[in-house]
């Protein structure tokens, strides 16, 4: 595992979209900021408004808070979208229906689909948190298809193994996981130690 930003170069582009939980991504920029890492964050309009309503804030107060480097969701121009820049990942947490089924069928129309088809394209890591109940077969269908890309799919459902007592600890099971799939030694969450259960 990579230890904080030393051997972590790059910059991580956490994308919000229009899926109910902007919660994990608003965590998951303060996780990465605090361990050191770079973002780049780009949150599309729905994304605007899941975070007004869901967590109170905006998308200038976060990058300010986490010393995120703000982009514009409408500016496919932008350093995110670059296959020759020192991106290392993109994480879009978390990912609407709208923005699965785009990326399964190659369209990037705007800063966060795009700077997830460079990703796939130029074999960046690629990591979605996607989040509806219940799923329609084009969710999964899009799902299947981009899994066969290599894109990581990690869906919006914590587990309740440790015991979580608090919101805040079932979104750090979800950020921990992610954390992990990024390569970065962290201690967001409690880790199974196989002795719970005797
Ligand atoms: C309050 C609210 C909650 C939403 N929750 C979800 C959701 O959980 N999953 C989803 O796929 N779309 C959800 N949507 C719909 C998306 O925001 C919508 O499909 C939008 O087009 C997504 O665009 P984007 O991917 O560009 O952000 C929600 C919309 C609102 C207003």
């Amino acid at each position: 595992m990579q230890k904080g930003v030393a051997q972590y170069m790059g910059e991580v582009v956490v994308a919000i979209t229009g899926a109910s939980g902007a919660i994990y991504g608003k965590r998951l920029t303060e996780c990465l900021s605090n361990l050191g890492v770079q973002v780049r964050l780009v949150v599309t309009e729905s994304g605007e408004l899941t975070l007004a309503h869901e967590c109170q804030t905006d998308k200038e107060t976060i990058a300010a808070n986490y010393s995120a480097i703000l982009e514009d969701g409408k500016n496919v121009a932008a350093k995110s979208a670059s296959g020759s820049a020192n991106i290392d990942a993109v994480v879009i947490c978390p990912c609407s229906g709208t923005t699965l089924g785009k990326l399964a069928a190659g369209i990037g129309d705007n800063l966060v689909t795009r700077s997830a088809i460079v990703a796939l394209k130029e074999r960046r890591k690629l990591i979605i948190v996607p989040r509806e109940a219940p799923y329609a077969t084009a969710h999964l269908e899009n799902m299947a298809k981009l899994s066969s890309w290599n894109t990581i799919i990690i869906p919006a459902s914590p587990g309740f193994y440790n015991h979580p007592q608090s919101i805040d600890d079932l979104v750090d099971f979800i950020v921990a996981r992610i954390l992990d799939q990024l390569g970065l030694e962290h201690d967001i969450g409690k880790r199974w130690t196989g002795k719970e259960i005797q």
